[in-house]
């Protein structure tokens, strides 16, 4: 594996590539959206401008997409889950070996925020769940899926052993996996997660127009497989005759798989550690974002627990109960805007005085809460 280079001042890693903002790719279907604005409990979540955090950033305007109350679950995840298992249930179980109206077991593992979604999708869809989580995750996390009804089965092992074991036991014919990263043969699925993310970014571009701002300059993406980012990279990619954004992405340092495939150039998987970044501590990058990250996002870097921790307290500070995967987006904008060498990390992503930033809080402190400090 090659080691990345190291972000000047801080010395954490750092990657970019400004040729990335020139990439364009297909759009996703239009009809996510609709789908979403019809589903029980559905509502934009806010986009908060911050002036505070744009002056410490040195931009002109700051935004918070704030997930923390999205559906009631405290994380985006939901988008994702909510189409993959509509698109399961209206093709899968009726034109394959499920009959129509017969229970499915929705099985999949997560690091929290995914699992508590696909089990409360099987919940509003009647059907049942069953989520692989690995060692680490927060009780709090673990509580919140099993009291969407769904069966709860703690692994020792890491995300990616997780993975495994919930794509074994979804052979039995009565289970599908709804799994949000792809491998060589599993691509349809975690396909339809990526598509429901777009619907965070279009009511980002509507909540921006709302408040006059101009289009984003910079958005920033907490990645743990990298589907999220996919999302980001379609959205901001697939839009002839705008202006398009850099797109950065924010790994902790324990689990950077997407910055360290990015710098050696080809897909690797990393040894992933503890970190309370839990929704990010994945250790390979999902096969099927992979081409979008290579190509269409600009810069990534990782950051530590302490960064993350100290983000969620600024953001608290300012209203928004940012859990530690949320807050990982100021983190990692702090690392790379402020600081020793900050004028040609600025340069290079083409952020000025004026630029309108993007910070995505991924979850609420509920979904994950935030400790007091890294231990
Ligand atoms: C809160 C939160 N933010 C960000 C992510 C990263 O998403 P992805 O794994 O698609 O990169 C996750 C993934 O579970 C998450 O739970």
């Amino acid at each position: 594996m090659t080691t990345p280079p190291t972000l000047p001042g801080s010395g954490l890693p750092w990657y970019v590539r400004p040729a990335a903002r020139a990439w364009t790719c297909a759009p996703v279907p239009a009809d996510v959206r609709a789908f979403h604005a019809g589903l029980s409990g559905y509502a934009p979540t806010p986009l908060v401008e911050l002036p505070a955090i744009a002056a410490l950033l040195s931009v002109g305007r700051a935004f918070v997409k704030d997930e923390s109350t999205r559906m009631g679950l405290a994380a985006f995840k939901v988008l994702g889950a909510s189409w993959a298992v509509h698109q399961v249930l209206s093709r899968h179980q009726v034109l394959s070996r499920h009959p129509a109206g017969a229970e499915l077991v929705l099985v999949t593992a997560s690091d929290g925020n995914h699992g508590r979604a696909v089990a409360r999708m099987a919940r509003l869809f009647s059907q049942r769940a069953h989520v692989f989580v690995p060692s680490g995750v927060h009780p709090v996390a673990m509580a919140a899926i099993a009291a969407e009804g769904a069966r709860v089965t703690e692994i020792t092992g890491t995300y990616d052993d997780a993975v495994r074991l919930a794509a074994e036991a979804a052979r039995e014919p009565s289970a599908v996996l709804v799994q949000d990263t792809a491998w060589p043969g599993y691509e349809q699925v975690p396909g339809w997660i990526v598509e429901g993310y777009s619907t965070l970014f279009a009511e980002v571009d509507q909540q921006l127009a709302g408040a006059r701002a101009a289009g984003p300059g910079l958005v920033v993406v907490p990645v743990g497989v990298g589907s999220l980012a996919q999302a980001a990279v379609t959205h901001y990619r697939s839009r002839p005759g705008e202006p398009a954004p850099a797109l950065m992405s924010v790994e902790p340092e324990a689990a950077a798989c997407v910055l360290a495939s990015l710098a050696g150039g080809e897909l690797v998987s990393v040894p992933a550690g503890a970190t309370v970044m839990a929704g990010l501590n994945c250790g390979t990058p999902s096969m099927l974002a992979w081409p979008y990250l290579r190509a269409g996002l600009d810069a990534a870097l990782a950051i530590t627990d302490a960064d993350s921790i100290a983000a969620a307290h600024e953001l608290a500070g300012r209203g928004i109960p940012a859990g530690p995967c949320g807050a990982a987006s100021l983190a990692g904008a702090l690392a790379a805007l402020t600081g020793e060498g900050a004028d040609a990390r600025r340069a290079a992503l083409a952020i000025g005085p004026d630029t309108t930033v993007v910070l995505l809080s991924t979850e609420g402190a509920a979904a994950n809460p935030v400790p007091d400090a890294a231990g």
